[in-house]
């Protein structure tokens, strides 16, 4: 009936590089991890967290770079091709997880375009603790909930080169610029000596004390920041023509990701030591309400205000256009939808799913602990499987081009897939269920 649609590409390597290092760098480095620091046990945290980057982290974004580039297709379809049969769910789980994110995720990235607005008029200064009440539920977050969603939208709709590359060449670089910028600033304070102490000397006997939630914490965390899990991943990679090396590229996403996480505790914490509030209470709010007070009074405030929130709205736009992109290229490869409307039509439907949190944010916890600690764990231990057991020598050879041979280092990585990640991923998955079964029955 129909020619074979031309499927889009990346213009460019950075371009791709960029798209990925954008959706990687979001909301999970400066609103989740800060808080999660600071919720379980600060440096002890930050130790299990870097292992499980660097150990499952790596090998998980390898399994969706491989999955996407050899098969060309969204992760339902690419699922449905590589596995066959029931794996095919999978692709919709990864669906699922995307309305689930993508919906309160918009809600908070709105918290953060207000407070970004507010900054110029030092709204937030007087009653920080009472203005973030004020503004983080009700219309007030329905409406900026509803222009981040529109923002995402306009950026998915004009697809992958005019839409998604062009946004993220502007916008990563300038997140990175900007926030080196602040972590210098944040250097030349008073508390920073002191801070620097507090966030990098890890207290190991807390681990051990509280390691059943530390551990699904973390490996949660390293899953969110890096956007593993559902499919995010496998939908870039299937936009990429020539064969790069994906090694390389991993390489350079997850140090981007982790590196940023840092800074951002580079400056963050210099701030709040240096007006004397201990990061002792933390939580979702901890950004809008302890740091943007210091803003009032830290020098130059309002500028450090501007910028920060500013940095943190751009993270968050670049990540959200990937969660989008992953429903988007789904609804358009294999449903036949039309670009921009099913942008609109997919980016309506989570605008809906976001307003309960919009209007109680009580509701946060509830879809943010079952996305990180259950669904993305589910959705990288069963594309490890499948990978790992079901499909190794394809893996292996997808992997193998772009580069002059893999060598052991293949062996290393589909040994690692297969064993020790597969166990730790289950490990976390049973322990995020049990805890996230305690949060449902404290919320009934
Ligand atoms: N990785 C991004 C962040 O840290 C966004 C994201 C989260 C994407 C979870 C997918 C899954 O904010």
């Amino acid at each position: 009936m129909s020619l074979e649609k031309i499927r889009e590409s990346w213009a460019t390597r950075v371009g791709f590089v960029l798209a990925a290092v954008g959706s990687a760098v979001g909301l999970g480095n400066v609103w989740r991890f800060p808080f999660q620091v600071g919720e379980t046990g600060g440096a002890a945290f930050l130790v299990v967290y870097l292992f499980f980057v660097l150990l499952i982290g790596i090998p998980a974004m390898l399994v969706e770079f491989s999955i996407g580039r050899d098969t060309r297709l969204n992760p339902v379809g690419a699922l449905a091709e590589y596995g066959g049969g029931a794996w095919k769910y999978i692709g919709g789980l990864f669906v699922f997880i995307a309305f689930v994110i993508l919906s309160y995720y918009s809600v908070i990235a709105g918290w953060v375009v207000r407070y970004f607005l507010d900054s110029f008029t030092g709204a937030y200064s007087d009653t920080p603790g009472e203005y973030f009440v004020e503004i983080s539920t009700g219309l007030d977050a329905v409406l900026f909930h509803a222009v981040f969603m529109a923002a995402a939208i306009a950026i998915v709709a004009y697809g992958i080169r005019q839409g998604i590359e062009v946004a993220v060449k502007v916008m990563v670089p300038s997140i990175v610029v900007l926030l080196v910028a602040l972590a210098v600033y944040a250097f030349t304070l008073e508390g920073a000596a002191e801070a620097y102490a507090f966030y990098l000397s890890p207290d190991f006997g807390e681990i051990a004390a509280d390691w059943q939630s530390v551990l699904p914490a973390a490996a949660g965390q390293a899953f969110f920041t890096l956007s593993l899990g559902m499919g995010i991943m496998i939908t870039y990679s299937s936009y990429l023509e020539e064969d790069r090396n994906l090694g390389e590229d991993t390489g350079i996403i997850v140090a981007f990701d982790t590196g940023i996480a840092f800074i951002v505790g580079l400056v963050v914490f210099p701030i709040l030591f240096t007006v004397g509030i201990l990061p002792d209470e933390p939580g979702p709010g901890a950004i809008f309400v302890t740091l943007a007070q210091t803003f009032g009074e830290i020098p130059l405030g309002a500028v450090v205000g501007i910028v920060f929130f500013g940095v943190f709205a751009l993270a968050a736009l670049s990540s959200a256009i990937s969660i989008l992109e992953v429903v988007v290229s789904y609804a358009v490869d294999e449903l036949g939808a039309e670009r921009k409307r099913a942008a609109f039509g997919i980016g309506g439907a989570a605008f809906l799913i976001g307003l309960p949190v919009a209007f109680d944010s009580a509701y946060i916890d509830l879809y943010d602990q079952l996305a990180a600690e259950v669904l993305l764990v589910l959705g990288s231990l069963l594309l490890v499987v499948l990978v790992g057991w079901f499909a190794a020598e394809r893996a292996l050879k997808e992997l193998e081009k772009g580069t002059s041979g893999l060598g052991t280092l293949g062996t290393v990585w589909i040994w690692l897939v297969r064993v020790p990640v597969a166990i730790v991923l289950v490990v976390s998955l049973y322990l995020g269920v049990v805890e996230y079964a305690d949060l449902l029955r404290e919320f009934i």
